[in-house]
């Protein structure tokens, strides 16, 4: 287990689902960790309070995010575009608005580690709001990795995982969900948000990647 005493690491959206369980795995690894979303006070899609929220951090090693799970479904034709916007504006530029306020307080050796969704790379009608903002993240997160070299910069992108982003289901429908998805995915299971999380630490870990995206979809896209 690498050990992280003496890093600092900022997990936005650290409060719930996949982002509190990788900031319990930089704790347990030693690091400092602030969580932060609009439980804690701060809003991605407040740019000004941002910005002031990280520059009071102080120097940083490592940021996360993973805020923002929802989006509207539905055809193109049909969907509620505010709405559509509304959810790119907390995730995809909640994402970018955050790693422009972190970059100059990144110090060497830092990390940036975005979080996308496996429909950024998969067809699916009715998902265009998820998979717009999803597949604008991965190609962005690559410009910023050579923008912002040599700091890294690396997205996961997790596939169905069993988080409170469906605590608003009916508990029957949200398990019928997960164990259909179980059944017909290659992995035979839906993911925990560990196992997503363990897709960010190897982001931060390894010093060797950069502009990667890394997939824990339960083979969701060779399916
Ligand atoms: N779970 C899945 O099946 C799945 C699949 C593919 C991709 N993903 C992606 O993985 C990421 C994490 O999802 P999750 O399932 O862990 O979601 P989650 O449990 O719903 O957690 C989302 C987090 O984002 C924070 N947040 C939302 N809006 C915010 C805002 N405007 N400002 C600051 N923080 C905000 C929430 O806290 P507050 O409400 O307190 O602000 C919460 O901490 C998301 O990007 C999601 O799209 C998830």
């Amino acid at each position: 287990m690498t050990d992280m005493t003496g890093k600092k690491a900022i997990v936005v959206g650290g409060t719930s689902g996949i982002g509190a369980a990788v900031a319990d795995v930089l704790a347990e690894r030693g690091a400092e960790v602030l969580r932060a979303s609009r439980a804690t006070g701060l809003d991605v899609s407040d740019g000004a309070a941002l910005s002031s929220w990280i520059a009071q951090q102080g120097p940083v090693d490592h940021l996360v995010f993973t805020a923002g799970s929802q989006a509207p479904g539905g055809v193109i034709a049909s969907l509620d575009l505010d709405a559509a916007r509304a959810a790119f504006d907390t995730k995809f530029w909640g994402s970018i608005r955050t790693a422009q306020a972190a970059a100059p307080h990144l110090r060497e050796g830092g990390t940036i580690t975005f979080t996308s969704g496996f429909l950024a790379r998969r067809t699916v009608p009715g998902t265009f709001a998820k998979t717009a903002m999803n597949a604008a993240l991965e190609a962005s997160a690559k410009i910023l990795a050579k923008e912002l070299a040599p700091i890294r910069v690396n997205v996961v992108s997790p596939g169905l995982t069993d988080t409170d982003a469906y605590a608003g289901m009916e508990a029957e429908a949200r398990e019928q969900m997960f164990d259909g998805a179980a059944s017909v995915l290659p992995a035979g299971r839906v993911a925990q948000p560990r196992d997503v999380a363990a897709g960010h630490l190897f982001a931060i870990e390894t010093l060797s990647v950069t502009g990667a995206v890394i997939d824990i979809d339960g083979g969701a896209l060779i399916n």
